[in-house]
């Protein structure tokens, strides 16, 4: 089987009705980074934090994977898929993909405040009680924090991330500016002659001399232009 590595950013879940970060009306118009998605906030006001992360997982607990979702979980009929995704909602799961690779963190975990990456201390909030308060505490006594990457934070899985990149047959990127580093430069990993396709509404800021297919549309009707492409291919 042929594998094909899938990059996704917010733009693959707003027409489930997710915002996006960029976007105009995106969450970095309402909120500012610095202070709900970087350490620093989150030292200076933990109350905010906490409560702009029960947000977004109350916000995730009422939407659903779009058409885009569930087309790339069936692509696993024909195609090694993996998913390295930059969303931290578990759309991708919930339409069926297997192989999905969280870059960014996952927003129904939360974890330990002292030592975050530690599997020990990074649970699953349960749908029927997704909201943390302060004073709620991880198994080491720490304050629980969301099992979020921040800004300023090292990315552990960029690494199985970049080894997934080196060896795809296909590459598509879907609905990600391309802003954010590790995870805009792992299109520098992908192997020479690999096709590379871009699904996403507007022109994308390309650093790179790879050539790419853009596939103008939005995530649901550009995974149907690019399932045509696949069988022609
Ligand atoms: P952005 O908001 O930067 O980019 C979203 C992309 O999705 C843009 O290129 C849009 O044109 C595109 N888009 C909008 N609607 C779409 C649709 N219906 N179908 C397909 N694409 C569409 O989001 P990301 O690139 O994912 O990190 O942002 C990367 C990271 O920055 C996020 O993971 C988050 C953020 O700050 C953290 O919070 C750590």
């Amino acid at each position: 089987m042929k594998r094909l590595v899938v990059l996704t950013g917010a733009g693959m879940s707003a027409e489930s009705g997710i915002s996006t970060f960029r976007d105009s009306g995106g969450l970095w118009d309402t909120y500012r980074v610095e202070d709900v998605a970087t350490p620093e906030g989150w030292a200076r006001d933990p109350q905010l934090v906490t409560e702009f992360y029960n947000i977004r997982r109350r916000e995730l607990l009422n939407v659903r994977p779009c058409r885009g979702h569930e087309l790339l979980a069936q692509l696993e009929q024909d195609y090694e898929v993996n998913i390295i995704t930059q969303n931290v909602d578990n759309l991708h799961e919930r339409a069926g993909s297997h192989h999905v690779l969280h870059l960014h963190g996952e927003l129904m975990k939360v974890t330990s405040s002292r030592d975050p990456d530690n599997p020990r201390y990074i649970e699953t909030l349960p749908p029927e009680r997704p909201e943390v308060k302060l004073g709620d505490r991880a198994k080491d006594g720490s304050q629980l924090r969301p099992f979020i990457v921040w800004f300023g934070e090292a990315v552990p899985n960029i690494e199985r991330a970049t080894k997934l990149s080196a060896e795809a047959d296909i590459y598509v990127i879907i609905g990600t500016s391309l802003n954010v580093y590790p995870a805009a430069g792992l299109i520098h990993y992908v192997p020479e002659g690999c096709p590379i396709y871009l699904i996403d509404p507007k022109p994308v800021q390309w650093n790179s001399i790879r050539s790419f297919t853009h596939i103008q549309k939005g995530a649901s009707e550009g995974m149907k232009e690019f399932i045509e492409k696949l069988k022609i291919l």
